[in-house]
């Protein structure tokens, strides 16, 4: 099994180019589901995630065309041919959920097995299910399949999410598109990949509106057509990137990026004193680095606030701030894996249910390591590049998950870093 190995780096200087979004990629890629023509995806990025959501639906008949250099996919769903996703892919990818609500508005039938993916707590599903629930499905639950069926088709209504789950907006406004009349979901998620779902659906001739408010208003129809779309810019990768620049005292320009969509990651690095630069008009970023980063606190919240997942990438940081910080978690109840491992390369973290107290000290020292999940790997990846020494990371086969050739990319930014 491959190791990433980061030795202690200068400032990380140049430019990146940030790739699609691997969480607009997994939802659009199922949406394609919804469509009897062939749909076409640009900037597709080339992950471990994708390949797996690519691989549900070529069990499920569609046909998939994927050339990896032009970062395009080609999406036939004419004639599916189950309902039923595998376990081994379940398993693999939580997010392979994402194609219950297409079909069970395309075929009024869906089996699946509990998801996999990210060890960061419970994660439990009960949103979506309210939401098919409430569109007319029946549910059927045991120990590990989960079914719902809805023979007659699904009815559009009010469905009112206790908390905006990203995942649980997308597989109700999927199923709802093709729903008899009309569904409303109250307290939907706001994220920017929702409003890229919406669009997506929209050009294939779906009537959603209100996609990037709390409210979402989805007039079903009867068929959904074929499109091409281009997905919006990775706002983690990018986040991962600045704080790359910001915790080596770096000057790196990001570029494809959507600056409203990392508003908070700006500020945040701006009050741990970095300098940021908005190159508007080429879609591009220069974040500078301080010499020493403030100590700054955070907390995660659903978008437009601090994204949970860029926190463990600011507690990487804020390990060599000069002062105290406190990163507290209110998304996810279990992710704070990353502690035990940044405490190893002698960070100073002491943590509290969902609060995370960090004291920064001026450096850290190489160890070996465990990417415990995806962006927790990330995070790692970052403190190496100002360890003493030598830093190993295990387990990247979660970074792969989630970020399109992290090494070649921070290579190209004079990070001493290679995997083998
Ligand atoms: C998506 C992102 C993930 C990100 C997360 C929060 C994808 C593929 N993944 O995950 O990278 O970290 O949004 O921004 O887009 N919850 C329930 N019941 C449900 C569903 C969720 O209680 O039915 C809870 C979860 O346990 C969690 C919180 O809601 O505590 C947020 O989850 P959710 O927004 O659904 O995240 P995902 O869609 O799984």
């Amino acid at each position: 099994m491959a190791k990433i190995y980061v030795q202690k780096s200068g400032p990380l200087e140049g430019h990146v180019k940030i790739d699609g979004a691997k969480n607009a990629a997994l939802p659009l890629i199922a949406a394609s589901l919804l469509g009897t023509e062939v749909v076409v995806l640009e900037d597709v990025p080339d992950l471990a995630d994708v390949e797996v959501i690519l691989e549900v639906l070529e069990s499920l008949g569609s046909k998939v065309d994927y050339n990896r250099e032009e970062k395009l996919v080609k999406i036939d769903s004419r004639n599916l041919v189950s309902y039923n996703t595998p376990y081994e892919l379940m398993s693999k990818m939580r997010a392979s959920f994402l194609v219950m609500g297409p079909l069970l508005a395309r075929l009024g039938h869906t089996e699946t097995h509990m998801p996999g993916g990210c060890a960061i707590g419970k994660r439990p599903i009960d949103l979506h299910l309210k939401g098919f629930r409430a569109l007319g499905a029946e549910i059927v639950e045991n120990t590990s399949v989960i079914g719902a069926r809805a023979p007659e088709g699904l009815k559009g209504d009010l469905v009112y999410l206790d908390f905006p789950s990203v995942g649980a907006t997308q597989n109700i406004m999927m199923a709802a598109a093709l729903a008899q009349g009309e569904t409303l979901i109250e307290n939907a998620a706001k994220e920017p990949e929702i409003v890229d779902l919406a669009n997506f659906l929209n050009k294939m001739g779906a009537d959603i509106r209100g996609a990037g408010t709390s409210s979402i208003r989805i007039k079903g129809v009867e068929k959904l057509h074929g499109a091409t779309h281009q997905i919006i810019p990775d706002r983690v990768e990018a986040s991962t990137f600045m704080i790359g620049a910001a915790i080596t005292g770096g000057d790196v320009i990001v570029d494809n990026v959507i600056t409203s969509h990392i508003r908070p990651i700006i500020a945040k690095l701006k009050e741990a004193g970095c300098k940021i630069i908005e190159m508007e008009d080429m879609d591009a970023l220069r974040v500078i680095g301080p010499k020493r980063p403030r100590a700054t606190s955070i907390r995660t919240l659903p978008y437009p606030g601090y994204p949970t997942d860029a926190q463990a990438q600011f507690m990487a940081l804020m390990t060599i701030s000069d002062g105290n910080a406190t990163i507290e978690e209110t998304v996810f109840e279990n992710r704070f894996m990353h502690v035990d491992e940044l405490s190893k390369m002698g960070a100073l973290i002491a943590t509290d249910g969902n609060e995370a107290k960090v004291r920064g000290i001026p450096t850290l020292h190489g160890a070996n390591v465990k990417a415990t999940d995806l962006r927790a790997g990330a995070a790692l990846v970052l403190a190496g590049l100002v360890a003493e020494g030598e830093t190993v990371v295990d387990d990247i086969y979660h970074i792969d998950r989630g970020y399109a050739d992290l090494v070649g990319k921070l290579q190209a930014l004079g990070a001493k870093i290679d995997r083998r």
